[in-house]
């Protein structure tokens, strides 16, 4: 069943969240199933210690979707080359298509431009819909062999030895810039938003002009 969102919001994971992970993931990759790719649907997810090794280095994020506070979708970076890798991003089914997924990347967009990092990066599927297609309506740029980093590279060495099809995964990466934008949207995004949510729909956020903004 669907739920219905109204207030979400976006903030680091808490203990009490980890518990709920590896479901929302294996719920996500759901969707794997229905494009004959049943073994990504599959393939396991971090275990809550893995999780929780997350949590613990402040590299996790939930979004919440609805009134109460249970996490409906999260994000776990890994640092990689002096950037921030999503290691996964996942959003239950019942409240996909909400853009949920775009405010967390938003989010951590925010958290890794604070620090300093290059850029944000990912490994992802070329031709799943919701994979880099996705992701380059959310700015994020294939990178060609010259771009790969070492790091990306062994990441994508385990991929292989892992049984997955290079030719099928692609690196992307968003960069971080200090140029902002203003743009109209109906949440709160990012740190300065959570300020502004009191009027939903009227507020205005900061958004990288790369990441093109979030749709409403
Ligand atoms: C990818 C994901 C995080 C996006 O989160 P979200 O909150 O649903 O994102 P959005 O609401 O912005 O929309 C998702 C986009 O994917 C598309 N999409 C989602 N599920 C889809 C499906 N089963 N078939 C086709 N397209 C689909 C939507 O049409 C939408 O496209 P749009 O940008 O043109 O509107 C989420 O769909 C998910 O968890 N997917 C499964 C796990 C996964 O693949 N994670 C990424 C690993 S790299």
């Amino acid at each position: 069943m669907r739920a219905r969102i109204e207030t979400p919001r976006t903030r680091l994971a808490n203990r009490d969240d980890l518990v709920l992970l590896p479901g929302i993931q294996l719920a996500a990759g759901d969707a794997f199933r229905d494009i004959g790719m049943a073994d990504v649907a599959d393939n396991p997810p971090p275990s809550v210690e893995e999780f929780a090794a997350y949590q613990r280095a402040g590299r996790a994020w939930v979004v919440t979707g609805t009134a109460d506070e249970t996490p409906r979708g999260f994000v776990i970076i890994d640092l990689v080359d002096g950037c921030a890798h999503i290691e996964q991003v996942s959003i239950h089914p019942s409240v996909a298509g909400h853009g949920l997924g775009g405010r967390l990347l938003d989010h951590v967009t925010f958290w890794a431009a604070e620090r300093s990092l290059l850029a944000m990066t990912l490994i992802t599927f070329c031709a799943v819909p919701w994979n880099a297609p996705y992701y380059r309506r959310l700015g994020f740029q294939e990178m060609d062999a010259t771009q790969v980093t070492p790091g990306l590279r062994t990441l994508l060495n385990a991929e292989i030895e892992f049984g997955l099809d290079p030719a099928a995964r692609v690196c992307m990466r968003r960069p971080l810039t200090p140029t902002f934008t203003v743009r109209p949207h109906p949440y709160q995004v990012g740190p300065w938003a959570s300020r502004t949510t009191a009027n939903p729909g009227r507020c205005w956020v900061h958004l990288p002009r790369e990441s093109g903004g979030i749709r409403r």
